[in-house]
């Protein structure tokens, strides 16, 4: 096939994949491009795309386009038949980017849906599609807003936050789009607002469902015609600027309820990213302290070490608080034991309060449980996968010990290690 030789000339790998391809094909493959066969609605696209983002993150894979055109998130990555060069190239040069991402991505950790996050956000970072980002307070939305922004082609323009919750809902209109001296009473100047600060870049709305409906209806504006007018003006602005959203509420149970316009909704949540809470992904935890060891002590050398059953401990905690829980919970460590091992005295006792405690050891099968996959071997490798993870990280890596935890063969722990590159 012309594509494929095309594609191999420019060293991308390619699997053309009609009929489906196989997992087994892509694992043999470290191409950086996938391309998939044009596949009709109830062929089971989702589902192939969705296990190829779930098990290689770090290959983009790129659907051809014969006939119907492609919509949704993935309409980005399509390739139309037949081909057009120009169209290739751009793909391909965005490949070799989203190849390059691994590197700068911030967000710590390496269970299922972690890596699921990391995949989505290499996925939407390259174009300009409105993100909006749920889940508890403290999983890292506004990380995820800004390593959107790092990794998309407005890195080098200005990312700008602004907290639609902590403003005043009076005060928030001229803060978005500025003001002209004398527009309203202590107008003494004239203020320049965040739309126009984040020109070109993104504009990161964090509590979006803290916003007042008046408010939502000139967003929503601006958001539809790309243009608003500074307070107290009559002068229309345009404005290029990325929208990324995020909120720890339920929008569209605030839609049902009339909080929250339902139209305004359907424009942020154009490509949703929900961040699992860290009780979910517990088999994180070992990395996630290394993380924020290494960021308040600000050197690589020393570690946090945790003995395996204070980690047992922490991995069966309800995490209300999720990552900037854990971060409070690290620097505090760090302060009373900046040598020696974690041991479960050590910790506060709200850790150790039953009624804070998940019952029994559920974590992370639980979250395996939770995850919303068609195929059962797939299910089943990542359930095996977070069993590895977890009992690898309660031995600290000792192999021998992690087979005896999970009753298995030294020697076919070697092996699954390997597979899953957990080693
Ligand atoms: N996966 C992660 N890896 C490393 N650090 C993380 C991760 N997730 C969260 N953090 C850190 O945890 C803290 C809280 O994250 P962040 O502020 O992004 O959460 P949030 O969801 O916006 O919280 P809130 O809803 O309370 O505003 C930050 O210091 C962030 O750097
Ligand atoms: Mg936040």
């Amino acid at each position: 096939m012309e594509l494929c030789n095309r594609l191999e000339y420019l060293e991308y790998a390619a699997v053309a994949s009609n009929p489906n391809p196989t997992l087994e094909t892509l694992k043999s493959d470290n191409g950086i491009a996938v391309v998939l066969g044009d596949l009709k609605p109830g062929d089971g696209f989702r589902t192939i795309a969705e296990q190829i983002r779930d098990q290689h993150p770090d290959i983009p894979f790129i659907r051809l386009n014969t006939g119907s055109t492609a919509t949704g998130p993935d309409a980005n990555w399509s390739l139309d038949v037949p081909l057009r060069r120009s169209q290739l190239d751009r793909l391909m040069r965005r490949a070799e980017r989203y190849h390059g991402t691994e590197r700068r991505h911030r967000l710590t950790g390496s269970s299922a849906s972690i890596r699921r996050v990391r995949a989505s956000i290499d996925q939407v970072a390259d174009f300009d599609t409105n993100v909006l980002v749920t889940g508890p307070s403290g999983t890292g939305k506004e990380l995820v807003a800004r390593t959107i922004h790092d990794l998309s082609e407005r890195a080098d323009q200005p990312f700008v936050p602004i907290n639609c919750g902590a403003i005043p809902a009076e005060l928030l209109e001229s803060e978005l789009f500025g003001h002209e001296k004398g527009a309203f009473t202590g107008a003494v100047n004239d203020r320049t607002g965040r739309f126009e600060l984040a020109e070109g870049g993104t504009l990161f709305l964090d509590e979006i469902g803290d916003m007042s409906l008046d408010m939502q209806v000139k967003l929503l504006r601006v958001l539809q015609e790309r243009s608003f007018e500074k307070v107290g003006s009559n002068k229309t602005q345009r404005c290029n600027v990325r929208i990324v959203a995020a909120t720890h509420r339920d929008l569209r149970k605030m839609v049902e309820e009339g909080e929250f316009r339902e139209d305004l909704f359907y424009r942020l949540n154009v490509y949703p990213i929900e961040m699992p809470p860290l009780l979910k992904r517990a088999s994180d935890l070992p990395q996630l302290i290394g993380e924020l060891f290494t960021r308040y002590s600000g050197t690589g050398e020393a570690e946090l070490r945790v003995s395996q059953e204070a980690m047992q401990v922490l991995a069966s905690y309800q995490w209300p608080g999720n990552v900037r829980e854990l971060g409070n919970l690290v620097e505090r460590l760090a302060i009373i034991k900046p040598e020696g091992t974690i041991e479960v005295s050590d910790l506060p006792p709200k850790y150790l309060a039953d009624e804070n405690r998940v019952s029994g050891q559920p974590n992370v099968v639980s979250e395996a449980m939770q995850l919303t996959c068609d195929n059962l071997k797939e299910h089943l490798s990542s359930v095996e996968r977070e069993l590895i993870g977890q009992a690898m990280a309660a031995t600290n890596g000792v192999v021998a010990k992690a087979a005896r935890l999970l009753s298995m063969r030294r020697t076919t722990l070697v092996e699954k290690l390997g597979k899953y590159q957990l080693n």
